[in-house]
């Protein structure tokens, strides 16, 4: 993950971790919200590397900014059925690609998510 080669393609984003702690980082065009999380030490996990098969990379992104998303794929909706802390304006991280029209998105991490990916558990469809 590389930085802005120009002001063109920078997207301020906010992370706000579990304790309400603003963090303000300048990511670009194309990058993906959870490896821009990594890059910045933010604590989104990402257990399954972005692959739709868990969902410690939930995050709620503030309701000006849920609109300018694309919708969420079914995986990402089933999957986003079993998070803890479900809200309205739930998304996965690690599906969240950053464009110019997400300048200013914010988004925050639940107070706790559940790691079955690696616990071994299969989420079944339903
Ligand atoms: S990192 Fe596992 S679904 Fe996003």
């Amino acid at each position: 993950m590389q930085d802005p080669k120009s002001e063109d393609e920078v997207v301020n984003v906010i992370f706000i971790d579990k304790c309400g702690k603003r963090i303000p980082v300048r990511g670009k065009v194309g990058d993906n919200a959870l490896y821009l999380a990594h890059r910045y030490e933010v604590e989104m996990e990402g257990a399954c590397e972005a692959s739709l098969a868990c969902t410690t990379c939930h995050v709620y992104v503030n309701h000006d900014y849920l609109d300018k998303l694309p919708p969420a794929k079914e995986e990402e909706d089933d999957l986003l059925d079993i998070a803890p802390f479900l809200k309205e304006n739930s998304r996965l991280g690690c599906q969240i690609v950053l464009t110019k029209e997400l300048d200013g998105i914010e988004l925050q991490l639940p107070q706790a998510t559940r790691n079955f990916y690696v616990d071994g558990h299969t989420p079944t469809p339903h």
